[in-house]
């Protein structure tokens, strides 16, 4: 019999997404159902899932009505989408708002954000528990802090299931007031250290990481990592306690998603038999962006978002790098707002070799996989990272950090995998501009001999980016997780 999993998270592809998490989300349930897992996901009802849900006439199946729910009537609302086992949580109280999932339109937090996603743990308790009349669960997975009260809640309801957390992101914590506490319904001993108690405050992710029973991140380099002090954000310490639970396992990307043979959005699709459609694209891309459109250089792209996290200041200060090597570089992204600036004044001084595309383009981020010679991805910790996935399936090389998941998940070419043919990409010591700088060069130079770079990309589209085999390893943990327990 199929083991079947309550996964609780924030955003999920194809209904919302402002990261990579939202990628994961939406593509592990299709890679696990291969190995016997049913998945069946609770998203928050924000405004643009409940009108995917009303659209094609598809009528929400029979939804389970919760009388208040942090202040409001809500409903969960089974709905099948794009393969997807979905319950939403319909609460327009807390997600039915114009605006960002996190922050209003101007970019601030919603003030009510502990509530909200106090309410979607609550909420993922509920359903594990049994409240859904003829659906049964034997694990609960919650994915980063807006799911990470859903250990907690677990730990004390009635029916008590195990649950897998998995960090997407350290970085993000979800700490509040400890006024939020009394609102949450939580038994007062809970408000503890050995609990969800924070610096004095009311800790998300804290929470998870000490009431879920197992631990998971997105790959093993980043498991290592963030039992130390420089990557642990204040969290290591509880973490190095539970160590014995925690576990690395490498994020994929959904190869049928990201396929550059059948993507709707390239004006020319190839794939790794015969890339040099590729030149399609990066024309395209020039025409577009107003790029100069002769080829003495590669083109590179950075797609991601405009943080500190990914280093976007280092490729701008390797931009003589770029340009000493005769390449062109555009930017695709949002964020702070110091670091939009500062890109679209690079782009204003070296106009037709740098373009800069503030917002978010799901089209053109896929023609500048499609299209770019390689990607940058020089962040200064990532827990996986999935551009670089899709700049190997695409054949755009990735340059990155030797951090986290990007370390995991490319092969320098160094003059030995050169000589080996293994190399996929470059790697470049972290938060280093002229490091990186010299893995731009060596690019650059690998670019200028055709030959090289054929082969280069021909290991780069060859290498397994797909889920298969973290879904096999994600599968054992949830089985196990779910045996029961002395
Ligand atoms: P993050 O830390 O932001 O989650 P990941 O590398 O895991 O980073 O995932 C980022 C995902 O979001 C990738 O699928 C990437 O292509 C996409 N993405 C990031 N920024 C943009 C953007 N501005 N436009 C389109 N897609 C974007
Ligand atoms: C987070 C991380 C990123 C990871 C993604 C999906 O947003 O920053 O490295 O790939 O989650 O797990």
């Amino acid at each position: 019999m199929a083991l079947s999993v309550l996964a609780v998270a924030s955003e999920c592809v194809p209904l919302v997404k402002t990261g990579g998490l939202a990628d994961v989300v939406g593509a592990l349930p299709r890679a696990l159902a291969a190995h016997g897992v049913a998945v069946c996901t609770l998203i928050p009802g924000y405004t643009p899932v409940m009108a995917a849900l009303g659209q094609g006439g598809r009528e929400p199946r029979a939804a389970r009505v919760m009388r208040d729910l942090f202040g409001g009537p809500a409903r969960i609302v089974p709905a099948a989408i794009d393969g997807l086992d979905l319950l939403v949580l319909d609460a327009p109280h807390l997600f039915a708002r114009q605006g960002g999932l996190y922050q209003d339109a101007a970019g601030t937090e919603w003030e009510d954000n502990g509530v909200r996603f106090a309410a979607l743990g609550a909420a993922a308790a509920f359903v594990a528990g049994g409240g859904l009349p003829g659906r049964k669960f034997d694990v609960l997975h919650a994915h980063d802090w807006q799911a990470g009260l859903a250990p907690a809640y677990l730990r004390f309801a009635a029916r008590r299931l195990a649950s897998l957390f998995t960090i997407h992101n350290l970085a993000f914590q979800g700490k509040f007031p400890a006024t939020l506490f009394p609102r949450l319904g939580l038994p007062a001993e809970s408000f503890a250290t050995a609990g969800l108690e924070y610096y004095g405050g009311v800790g998300f992710m804290k929470a998870a990481l000490w009431f879920a029973d197992h631990i998971s991140t997105v790959s093993p380099s980043y498991a290592a990592e963030i039992m130390t002090s420089r990557f642990g954000m204040g969290l290591d310490g509880l973490l190095r306690g539970r160590e014995q639970v925690v576990s690395g396992i490498a994020n994929g990307i959904d190869t049928d998603a990201w396929n550059p043979a059948t993507d709707g959005q390239l004006v020319a699709r190839f794939d790794a038999a015969d890339p040099t459609p590729r030149a399609a694209n990066r024309a395209a891309l020039a025409a577009e962006l107003g790029l100069d459109g002769s080829e003495q250089g590669p083109l590179f792209a950075f797609i991601g978002r405009l943080a500190w996290q990914k280093g976007i200041d280092l490729v701008l200060e390797s931009i003589p790098a770029i340009a000493g090597s005769g390449g062109r570089l555009v930017i695709l992204g949002s964020g702070e707002r110091e670091l939009e600036e500062r890109c679209r004044w690079a782009a204003g001084a070296n106009p037709g070799r740098i373009a800069v595309f503030i917002g978010y383009s799901e089209r053109l981020a896929r023609l500048l996989y499609g299209g770019a010679d390689a990607v940058l991805v020089p962040s200064r910790f990532e827990p996986c990272g999935l551009t670089q996935l899709i700049g190997l399936r695409y054949g755009a090389l990735p340059i990155v950090a030797r951090t986290g998941g990007l370390a995991d998940t490319v092969i320098d070419a160094n003059q030995a995998a050169l000589a080996a043919g293994t190399g996929t990409g470059f790697m470049a010591a972290p938060d280093d501009a002229a490091m990186l700088g010299q893995a731009i060069r060596r690019a650059a130079a690998a670019w200028r001999e055709p030959a090289t770079w054929r082969r280069l990309q021909a290991s780069a589209m060859a290498s397994d980016v797909s889920w298969r085999r973290s879904a096999g390893e994600y599968a054992r943990l949830l089985r196990g997780l779910a045996q029961p327990r002395a």
